[in-house]
């Protein structure tokens, strides 16, 4: 069966930022595909590549069968879209939004108006559905965005980290409708930074970085990859941290990171709650004290850590030199690219995404 995402090659560059370098990737039809990667890896840019919002420089993408630089036009009437920057009109209530995106689709009124009240009870939102948007917060805007790209049951669907910003009772709900739309059939392309929501939800994960896909797995392959668990302690004073790391290495899968300022050491170990008892026997026998001490399973830092040499989150902690510092510049073929975090385009996704909901340009 052809996929019902392609892409081959993307490159695009914005000014000496190389956003993509060479993205390919496919997605089955009826699966879901989680892009996983730290701030500025290029997910946002490959969705918008792959939803037609932007031209790639070089590179080849097919949605549906159809040719995304060809018949782009076409490609948008197959998709839904919800973008990282939610797309509501402020003016309009929730019922009201939705209730448009339903008819620039060409719904029946009562039909888009149906749609729109179950979409809204999807979401939480039937006591606000009344409300004007800009009376929202920001996790009620969110859903309204991603319940408007649900208006019109697409086939294929893109979803820009659509639990960001939800609290756990909305995150749960959001991936209890992805999870039913997959299975009444959706092909999705998920972004997200978050490993245990790829891990849920996605059949397959691409890793991305620095515009490329540095791993390609199941999240269980994607685990194996990094190693089993971890135990992460925190070192009660900070001139004992490299006495605790000597007398921890021998535990260790790989070399153990540190974080200097939160006297914090993780180590990937194996052999689980038995390696944990012996590790504090170790350090109790060498007099060091501790603050703290667990077991913990791999988290997205760690694939990062592994993958990439340097971690997913690139704002706060500051300035370590260890494994655990922002070392972008370790990697061979870092072409300097721009601010790592935050850098975020300024046309935003806004109306780009009402023209895609509506099926064409405004
Ligand atoms: N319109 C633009 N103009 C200039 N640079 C851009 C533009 N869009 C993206 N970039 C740059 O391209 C790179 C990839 O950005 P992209 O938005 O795809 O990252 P992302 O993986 O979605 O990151 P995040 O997790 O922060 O959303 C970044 O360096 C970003 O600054
Ligand atoms: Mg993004």
């Amino acid at each position: 069966m052809a996929p019902a995402i392609q892409a081959e090659n993307l490159v695009k560059t914005f000014g000496d930022v190389r956003a993509l370098d060479g993205v390919s990737l496919d997605v089955p039809e009826g699966t879901v595909l989680g892009l996983l990667g730290p701030n500025g890896a290029g997910k946002t840019t490959t969705v918008r590549v792959l939803t037609t919002l932007l031209r790639p420089d070089s590179g080849r993408a097919v949605v549906a069968g159809v040719d995304v630089l060809k018949h782009p036009e076409r490609v948008r009437s197959l998709i839904g879209l919800s973008g990282q920057y939610a797309a509501v009109d402020e003016y309009l209530t929730g019922f009201e939004n939705l209730t448009m995106v339903g008819e620039l689709y060409q719904m029946r009124t009562r039909a888009a108006k149906a749609r729109a009240l179950e979409l809204l009870e999807w979401f939480n939102l039937t006591e606000a559905k009344d409300r004007t948007a800009k009376t929202y917060s920001g996790g009620m805007r969110r859903r309204l965005d991603l319940a408007a790209a649900l208006v019109v049951r697409p086939p294929v669907m893109f979803l820009d980290e659509p639990t960001t910003g939800l609290d756990p009772r909305n995150r749960l709900a959001l991936w209890e409708v992805i999870e039913t739309l997959v299975e009444q059939g959706t092909t999705l392309l998920l972004t997200t930074q978050y490993l245990e929501e790829a891990d849920r939800l996605a059949h397959d994960i691409a890793v991305v970085d620095h515009g490329r896909v540095i791993a390609r797995g199941t999240a269980d392959q994607l685990k194996a990859q990094i190693g089993g668990e971890r135990i992460e302690v925190v070192v009660h004073e900070p001139g004992l941290v490299a006495d605790a790391v000597a007398a921890l290495s021998g535990y260790a899968l790989s070399e153990p990171s540190v974080e200097k300022n939160t006297r914090r050491i993780t180590l990937p170990i194996s052999g689980g709650a038995r390696v944990l008892a012996d590790a504090i026997r170790e350090l109790d026998a060498r007099g060091i004290e501790i603050d703290d001490i667990g077991l913990r399973r791999p988290t997205l830092d760690d694939v990062f850590l592994t993958l990439t040499g340097h971690v997913a989150e690139q704002e706060g902690e500051g300035g370590e030199d260890g494994p655990k510092g922002r070392g972008r510049g370790g990697r061979s073929g870092a072409e300097g690219k721009g601010k790592p975090g935050g850098a975020e385009d300024s046309d935003g996704q806004g109306p780009d995404q009402q023209a895609v909901a509506a099926g064409k340009e405004r």
